[in-house]
Parts: C-alpha cells; sequence; structure tokens
C-alpha cells in the first residue's frame, strides 16, 4: 500500500515551479494542479470584458457565477472559463503584467483556493503557486518554497519567450521584480514562505536536480520520515 500525500510548491515567478512541479506529478503518478494559470485565465477573462482590476466589486459578481475549470491533462492543463478553453491566452505579456492586480482581490482568491483545495482532496496533488503552503493547503505533507535570483529568473524566461515577444531582459527582470512585490506585499495569502516549507533555491540547480530533490523528500516522508525515531 503505498500512502498518496500533497506536495506544495510555491515561490517567486520565474523559479521553476510549474516545470519542476509537473515532473514530479509525472514522477510519483500524482496530478499536477497550476494554481497560477486559474489566476491568469480570470485575469485574461476580466480585461476581455473590459472590468478594470479597481472596479473590484464588479470583478467580484463576474467570479461569483462564472464557471471554472480546470483541465489536466499530459502536459498542457487546460483551463475553461463557461466552457470556453482560453489556455492560449493566458501566458502573453500583456497578462503577465495585471495578473497581480487582480489576483489581490478577495472574491477571486476565496473562489479559487475554494476550487483548489476541493482538487485536492483526494491526495496524490501536487500543487504550484504563491499561498499553497500558507493557505490552500496548509496540511500538505511536503511544502517546498522553490527561490532562485531575479537575474536568473528573468534569463530563464527570456530564452522561453525568445522572440515570440519583443521585450528586453532588462524590461523582464523590472516586471518580474514587480509582480513578486505585489505579491509579497498584498493583504490576503501573499507571497512568503510557510514556516514548516522546505527552502529550494534553484539559482544553479538545474531542473533534473530540482525534481530529484523534492521527489526524494516525498519518498522519504511515505517511508515515515514523518515519525523519526
Ligand atoms: O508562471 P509565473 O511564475 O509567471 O506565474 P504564475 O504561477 O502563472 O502566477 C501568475 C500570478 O498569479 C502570480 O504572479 C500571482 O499574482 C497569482 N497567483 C496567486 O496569487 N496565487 C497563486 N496560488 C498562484 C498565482
Ligand atoms: O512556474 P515558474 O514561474 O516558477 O517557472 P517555470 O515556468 O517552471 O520555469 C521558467 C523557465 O525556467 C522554464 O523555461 C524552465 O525550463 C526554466 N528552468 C531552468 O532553466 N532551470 C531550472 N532549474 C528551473 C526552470
Amino acid at each position: 500500500t503505498y500512502d498518496r500525500i500533497n506536495v506544495a510548491i510555491d515561490g517567486p515567478a520565474g523559479a521553476g515551479k510549474s516545470t519542476v512541479a509537473r515532473l514530479v506529478a509525472r514522477k510519483l503518478s500524482y496530478i499536477y494542479v497550476d494554481t497560477g494559470a486559474m489566476y491568469r485565465a480570470i485575469t485574461w477573462y476580466m480585461i476581455r470584458e473590459g472590468i478594470p482590476a479597481e472596479d473590484d466589486q464588479q470583478v467580484d459578481l463576474k467570479v461569483r457565477d462564472m464557471v471554472i475549470e480546470l483541465i489536466p491533462e499530459q502536459d498542457v492543463q487546460k483551463v475553461l472559463i463557461n466552457g470556453e478553453d482560453v489556455t492560449p491566452h493566458i501566458r502573453s505579456l500583456q497578462v503577465s503584467g495585471l495578473v497581480s492586480q487582480y489576483s489581490k482581490i478577495e472574491g477571486v482568491r476565496s473562489r479559487l483556493s475554494h476550487l483548489q483545495r476541493q482538487m485536492a482532496l483526494r491526495k496524490g496533488v501536487v500543487m504550484d503557486g504563491r499561498d499553497i503552503g500558507t493557505t490552500v493547503l496548509p496540511d500538505a505533507e511536503v511544502k517546498i518554497f522553490m527561490t532562485a535570483s531575479v537575474e536568473e529568473r528573468a534569463l530563464r524566461r527570456y530564452k522561453e519567450l525568445k522572440d515570440a515577444e519583443t521585450v528586453t531582459l532588462q524590461q523582464l527582470e523590472h516586471d518580474i521584480a514587480m509582480r513578486d512585490r505585489l505579491d509579497e506585499g498584498r493583504e490576503i495569502s501573499p507571497l512568503r514562505r510557510a514556516e514548516d516549507a522546505i527552502l529550494l533555491d534553484t539559482t544553479h540547480m538545474d531542473i533534473h536536480q530540482a525534481v530529484e530533490a523534492i521527489v526524494s523528500r516525498c519518498r522519504s516522508y511515505v517511508d515515515g520520515e514523518r515519525n523519526p525515531l
């Protein structure tokens, strides 16, 4: 018999959370849940509907009667809003630039946290985001706080974008630092390391090393390190 556990991975933008979380989930045959994709999906939807983040009452109303679905697929995870697949739109620089403004709104956070908790009820979930270890799944058996220097994180994002969008490395670094500040500084469930989260600095680590560090932590938890003699 194999104990299924929940794994919470939090940290700032570009630390490697989603890449690593997806691979950890694959290794453990767990489900990967990308909570950032849900905040991005709502952001894209509000932009299209012309509802600015300053109008939080209107955002609250819209979010309340919206149907949000996260469909875990082999590699990409689909997000549907009212049945519409919004996944192709959510990684744009425009969404990245505004997502922190929408994600600080209470109605948005409570709606999504609730959905995320439901997805983890049966255990066997690797969930990444900003507040998973602190707020969404405070009882997660393994918690990781993944970081890397802001220069390294910007560089990773830069390589990813290449010429898909015209942006300089300096601009990306600035945008990422700004988003981190907003995520760390918001009132409701800000980005921070849970007291019982393991700090994993990946500045000088490749993807494989980060995956191994987390998988081995999960295995030793399941093997009973929880109750060491
Ligand atoms: O992939 P990247 O690190 O750029 O960001 P993401 O994980 O897709 O998250 C995008 C944004 O959603 C974050 O900057 C936060 O503002 C928000 N977010 C959040 O508030 N809480 C979460 N659990 C996940 C994301
Ligand atoms: O989800 P998060 O924003 O934390 O980061 P990500 O989207 O998983 O990773 C950002 C980029 O960094 C991806 O292109 C990864 O392949 C890359 N990466 C890396 O080069 N080295 C690592 N140790 C982790 C991620």
